[in-house]
């Protein structure tokens, strides 16, 4: 894999690309690579014929007590597992390539980014879709693929791309999973053995939840809230934030489970701050 440090750099890689008519594949990502981000890399290595990860640790949306400092940065494993998932060239940019100057321009998708992480970390999505619009604007045309896991943020990437008619295909990809159900993520490393233990606690919320509707056809979100709270309150090591039941393509809280919703958890293990979510269909209620 090419690795290459200047934004410019990228352009001009992935224009030439474009010229020879190669569909250009991009993953952007903040470093601290996993299997969650090798399978992005996969499924782009599958449908395009150039893939581009963009590694950058982006200072704008990390709030004043979160991470930034403390984010996990290792060049050299995260380029050897871009590398071995099939990447073709890796954009690490230090802050000063990308921001030459303090930038005064904030991409702010409003409604979508209020419920859930949006008020709990103020100014975290302005972050977000600040820096993906300008990774776009530097990778140009392509497809773009994003976790599932981080749902929220997955909405707001397609509606900014839809709003700003930006030329980019926004894929969503699968959520990679431990064996015990935890969903892979790069603060994972952050757990001690025990909380590590106690993290899938997570999943069967969400999983007792899925149940709720689609077996035992539960449809008042109220009660689906509360087989969520039952389970998760099963693990004394989890402070819970949030167990939601949203529309999945606005994340308002609907009224009655009548279709496809996806249910939304956030909680602290120790201090590692970890979020999930999954898809629940109510059975056919046709008869
Ligand atoms: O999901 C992430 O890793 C980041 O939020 C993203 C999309 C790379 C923007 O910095």
């Amino acid at each position: 894999v090419i690795v290459i440090h200047q934004p410019d750099q990228l352009r001009t890689f992935l224009n030439e690309a474009r010229s020879e008519r190669q569909r250009v594949g991009l993953v952007p990502t903040l470093g601290a690579l996993h299997g969650g981000h090798r399978s992005l890399i996969r499924r782009a290595v599958t449908e395009c014929d150039v893939v581009a990860v963009t590694i950058f640790v982006n200072p704008l949306q990390f709030g004043p007590a979160e991470d930034f400092q403390s984010y996990p940065r290792d060049l050299s494993a995260d380029t050897a597992q871009a590398d071995e998932a099939g990447a073709h060239v890796v954009l690490a940019p230090p802050v000063e390539a990308m921001f030459p100057e303090e930038p005064l321009t904030r991409v702010s998708v409003r409604g979508l980014t209020e419920p859930l992480e949006g008020w709990r970390r103020p100014g975290h999505f302005d972050g977000v879709a600040t820096i993906v619009t300008k990774l776009f604007a530097i990778a140009g045309p392509c497809c773009a693929y994003f976790g599932e896991k981080d749902y929220q943020q997955l909405l707001l990437v397609r509606r900014v791309v839809s709003d700003l008619s930006l030329p980019v295909v926004v894929v969503a990809c699968p959520t990679v999973r431990e064996p015990d159900g935890l969903a892979l993520s790069s603060r994972n490393a952050y757990m001690n053995a025990e909380e590590r233990a106690a993290a899938p606690v997570l999943y069967w919320s969400l999983l007792a939840g899925k149940r709720a509707i689609e077996e035992h056809g539960v449809t008042n979100p109220g009660d689906v809230r509360a087989a969520m709270l039952e389970a998760a309150s099963h693990e004394k090591r989890l402070q819970l934030d949030y167990a939601e039941v949203a529309d999945p393509e606005d994340l308002t809280v609907p009224n009655v489970v009548s279709g496809e919703v996806r249910l939304l958890v956030a909680g602290r293990i120790g201090r590692t701050r970890l979020i999930d979510n999954v898809a629940a269909t109510p059975p056919d209620m046709g008869g």
